[in-house]
């Protein structure tokens, strides 16, 4: 029997941690460099085309294939040959997992999210001393982008081809006349609403969102893929009265969490329901409670609530700050103090997200 000391295994694991970090930011350098783009394209590099192909020094070029391979991200078939001889590639299904945006398994994204993170380290620790914030467009684009196209595949490929079918009063609204109103909250770059306007062709979406670059790329998104005259976007607290307006559907997508007023959003979403109307939440698939080594999905939530949703929240003076660990139990209390009698967990099998949807 080995008797593991507890100092060296902890310490192996930081290690080991660290490893996973360093490694971790060696992807970004890829993407956002176009590395791994510049050897898909021509299915293998040298660090000479590399360089070139990308515009990098030949000598980071050398360092990053190398370092890739040892971290068994890349591919090479000669180690033994001379440095600048050796070609790398990616193995196969690598690259859609890295460049491919449309694909189910474009994971690459998240790891966009740590440079915003990164950027902000100064700021993050002066909020935790002052109880402050540190506001979601400081994060920057790298978390702006990084959350919209991780998100983007599954509004894709699941919104509306199995999410909103396994609604069927909602799906059958959606195609009806007269023309379905759809309020989108936290929509962030519009993905959601642009392909839900293209699912449904009648439907008129509005998304609102407090970061402004976020509603901008939005009109420019829906503007190119052809539905702004049904589709728009503007800045606003999901939580403000919005007097006048109806809606068939109100849908929140990871975004209840990082609102400081969740309260007052699910009410000012409820007083704008027509008939019949529904809010459809989609927030993390964590557990009910507190569990101790949780498994990965939570423990990447609460990575990201750490760093990036709670801080974020604490920017918007809160009247409660979630953090990014939204447990069922809160959002059904959250659901009954804003008025609904309808709460349901809708039975759909998504892996980032539980679905919850409000009436009455
Ligand atoms: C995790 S992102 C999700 C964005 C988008 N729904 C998606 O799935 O790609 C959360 C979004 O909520 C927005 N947000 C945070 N607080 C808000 C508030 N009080 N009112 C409106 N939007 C808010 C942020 O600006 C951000 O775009």
């Amino acid at each position: 029997m080995t008797v593991t000391d507890p100092r060296e295994a902890f310490a192996d694991k930081l290690i080991s941690d660290l490893t996973t970090s360093l490694e971790t930011f060696s992807v970004f350098l890829g993407l956002e460099l176009g590395l791994y783009a510049a050897i898909a394209e021509h299915g293998s590099a040298n660090e000479t085309e590399l360089a070139a192909r990308a515009g990098i020094a030949r000598r980071y070029a050398r360092e990053w294939l190398e370092q890739q391979t040892s971290a068994g991200y890349l591919l090479c078939d000669e180690v033994s040959a001379p440095a600048q001889e050796r070609r790398y590639r990616l193995a196969e299904g690598h690259a859609e997992v890295l460049l491919d945006g449309d694909s189910p398994f474009h994971a690459a994204p998240g790891i966009v999210m740590l440079a915003g993170i990164a950027k902000v380290l100064p700021d993050l620790l002066a909020a935790y001393r002052t109880g402050g914030g540190v506001p979601y467009h400081a994060f920057g684009r790298h978390i702006r982008h990084g959350i919209a196209h991780f998100n983007r595949p599954a509004f894709l490929h699941e919104y509306t081809a199995s999410w909103l079918p396994a609604m069927p009063e909602v799906d059958a609204r959606l195609r009806a006349n007269p023309p379905a109103r759809v309020l989108d909250l936290g929509c962030g770059l519009g993905n959601s609403s642009i392909v839900l306007a293209q699912a449904y062709p009648r439907v008129r979406v509005l998304g609102v969102d407090l970061d402004e670059e976020s509603v901008a790329e939005a009109r420019e998104a829906a503007a190119k893929e052809g539905v702004a005259d049904r589709v728009s976007f503007v800045v606003g607290d999901a939580a403000a009265p919005r007097e006048g307006e109806t809606y068939d559907l109100v849908t929140v997508f990871e975004a209840l969490h990082d609102m400081g007023d969740p309260v007052g959003t699910l009410r000012a979403a409820r007083s704008v329901l027509a008939e019949g109307g529904s809010v459809l939440i989609a927030d993390e698939r964590v557990a009910d409670e507190l569990t101790p080594e949780a498994d990965l999905l939570e423990r990447m939530q609460f990575g990201f609530s750490v760093l990036h949703c709670l801080p974020a929240t604490m920017a918007e003076k809160p009247v409660e700050a979630a953090g990014t660990i939204l447990r069922a139990p809160t959002v059904r209390r959250w659901a009954e103090e804003a008025g609904f009698t309808g709460f349901e967990l809708v039975p759909i099998d998504f892996p980032f997200w539980r679905f919850y949807r409000l009436s009455g």
